[in-house]
């Protein structure tokens, strides 16, 4: 039976986990396994970038000895998931930023899986995964809901997760709110068996399928109309998925095409294209020469503006 994993953030019995729970009981009603995790439940430090990639050996080789690992392992062995998050100040709750960086980012790119092997700690856990993200805003407008979504959305990228479904909530912002609204409940409902679709049907390719309410946004792949559109240029740029589109004013209006571009960073040759881009940069680099060593050494020394927080002092004592 297939699993669904769902991640869960903002306050516990909130908004963003009633969402949550009725996807995942239309889920069950379908006969899909599914489990629940609170992320504010959660032992989780943020990652520190460190410069030998501790986690690249497998999760448990992180520095921190956290619930870092459980979530990744949590996350890999399900067979679909679910984010839902309430958004504050515009994004979401910054735990999902957490979690992604944890969780995801370099260890768990799947185009690096595929040039190099899948390596030994995600053996079997290299698979098609559909997922579905929930947005929770309060704001009676979605002009206060701006980078929710699309941030929700950086957790997808590594993974290659197919997202068939989002739902993105204004409007909701007392505790318990959600059942209120019955239209979005049943919407809740939906994005719960549009995700249970695409579990029981895996052998369809899900990249770029969508199952959701299209409600007229911009860009085709991630389904979101948040553009970068920087002056001098004839097109727009997702600053989702990367994916480029040509900008017309039709009877005054906005309207976009968009070619298929290598860039699109939803599919593997937009993942390939990033990872090149990062080689080339190895290949051009040149060691550090004497004046710039010393300058790196001198600024290393140099901690004099450094504030140690009290709870390091605490420990030092
Ligand atoms: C610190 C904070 C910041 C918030 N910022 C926003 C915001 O920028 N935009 C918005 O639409 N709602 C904002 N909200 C409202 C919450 O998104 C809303 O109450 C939501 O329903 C909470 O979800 P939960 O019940 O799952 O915790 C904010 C709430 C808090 C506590």
């Amino acid at each position: 039976m297939p699993k669904v994993t769902a991640f869960t953030c903002g306050a516990r019995f909130g908004n963003s986990e009633i969402f949550a729970k009725v996807a995942l009981q239309a889920l069950q009603r379908m006969g899909i396994e599914t489990e629940l995790i609170r992320l504010n439940d959660c032992d989780l430090r943020p990652c520190i970038g460190c410069p030998n990639k501790l986690c690249s050996k497998g999760p448990e080789h992180c520095i921190h000895k956290d619930d870092g690992g459980w979530l990744t392992y949590k996350f890999f062995e399900s067979d679909g998931d679910l984010i839902s998050a309430p958004v504050w100040s515009l994004a979401p709750t910054s735990i999902v930023s957490v979690f992604r960086d944890r969780v995801f980012g370099y260890k768990a790119d799947i185009a690096g899986w595929e040039r190099r092997g899948v390596p030994q700690w995600a053996e079997g856990m290299k698979k098609q995964r559909p997922g579905a993200l929930i947005s929770v805003g309060g704001a009676l407008t979605r002009h206060w809901t701006s980078l929710s979504m699309a941030t929700l959305y950086t957790t997808a990228f590594s993974t290659q997760t197919n997202i068939v479904d989002q739902m993105d909530v204004w409007g909701v912002s007392a505790h318990g709110e959600a059942v209120q609204h019955p239209d979005l409940m049943l919407r809740a409902k939906y994005l719960g068996e549009n995700l249970g679709h695409a579990l029981l049907n895996p052998q369809i390719d899900w990249t770029g399928k969508f199952l959701g309410d299209d409600d007229g946004e911009a860009c085709p792949s991630c389904h979101l109309s948040l553009l970068l559109a920087r002056p001098g240029n004839d097109y727009v740029e997702c600053a989702v998925c990367g994916r480029r589109g040509k900008v017309d004013l039709i009877d005054g209006k906005l309207s976009y095409t968009w070619p298929e571009d290598k860039q699109n960073r939803l599919t593997m040759m937009g993942k390939f294209d990033h990872m090149r881009e990062i080689e080339r940069h190895g290949m051009m680099r040149q060691s550090y020469t004497e004046a710039e060593q010393a300058q790196l050494d001198e600024l290393k020394r140099w901690n004099d503006c450094v504030l140690t927080p009290p709870s390091r002092q605490r420990k030092a004592e």
